[in-house]
């Protein structure tokens, strides 16, 4: 009896060893495999407009005989918002914010996101993250909301981590708000390399 048991932990033993020995070989031979992952912050500045000749936004659907307004539930919003270096509509544009944004609450306070950042800039061009939450409703006045990465391509391959966006500059006379959002991203070294 008791030399099974002890029989049977020697054998938990060798498994776990088995496994942190196979993990550390693979990690060595396959950098993605048991990857702990590099951890990065970017900030970047989502600029909103939502009326215009250069809007950014538009209502494609929403729920029958009800305007669609941000604050309706059912309402879905496609976005293609330039993403810049700093707050200023003219600073650097290092990319893209493309995605839909769903009035997914009854009550208008919160919408579901599903919505890609797509880097055109020099250290991150043509990697990708991949968000979906639903958070705050920024577009009707909250002031902050927090969403999951769920994804990534390129540098930012198996990605995952989170972004707290929020309003930092509402300039209605122009249709314009600026989003900043602060990103912490954590993704496998040596994911950028082909
Ligand atoms: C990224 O930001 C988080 C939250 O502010 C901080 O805890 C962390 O140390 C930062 N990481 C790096 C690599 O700068
Ligand atoms: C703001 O949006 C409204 C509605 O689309 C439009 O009529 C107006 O011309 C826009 N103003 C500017 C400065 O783009
Ligand atoms: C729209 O974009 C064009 C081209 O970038 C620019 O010349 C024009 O001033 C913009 N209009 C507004 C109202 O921002
Ligand atoms: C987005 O940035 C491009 C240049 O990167 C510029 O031509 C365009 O007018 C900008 N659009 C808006 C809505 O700011
Ligand atoms: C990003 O990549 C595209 C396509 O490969 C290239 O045309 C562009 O010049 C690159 N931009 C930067 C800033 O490196």
């Amino acid at each position: 009896m008791a030399k099974g048991s002890a029989l049977a932990s020697i054998q938990i033993s060798l498994v776990l060893l088995l496994a942190i020995f196979v993990c550390s070989e693979a990690n060595r031979l396959d950098p993605y495999y048991c990857c702990r992952g590099k951890e990065t912050n970017i900030t970047v500045y989502l600029q909103v407009f939502t009326g215009g000749p250069n809007t950014t936004s538009v209502a494609v659907a929403g729920a029958p005989g009800k305007p669609r307004t941000p604050s309706n539930f059912g309402t879905i919003i496609v976005n293609d918002f330039n993403i810049t270096q700093g707050i200023s509509n003219n600073s650097p544009t290092i990319g893209r914010a493309q995605g839909i944004e769903i009035a997914s609450s009854r009550d208008g306070s919160r919408s579901l996101g599903i919505f890609s950042l797509i880097f055109s800039n020099f250290k991150y061009n043509g990697s990708t993250l991949e968000f979906q939450g639903a958070g705050y409703n920024l577009q009707v006045g909250s002031p902050a909301r927090e969403d999951p990465i769920v994804g990534g391509t390129k540098t930012f391959r198996f990605a995952r981590g989170y972004a707290f966006f929020q309003t930092v500059l509402r300039r209605p006379a122009r249709n314009n708000t600026v989003i900043r959002g602060d990103i912490t991203v954590i993704s496998c070294p040596g994911g950028g390399k082909f």
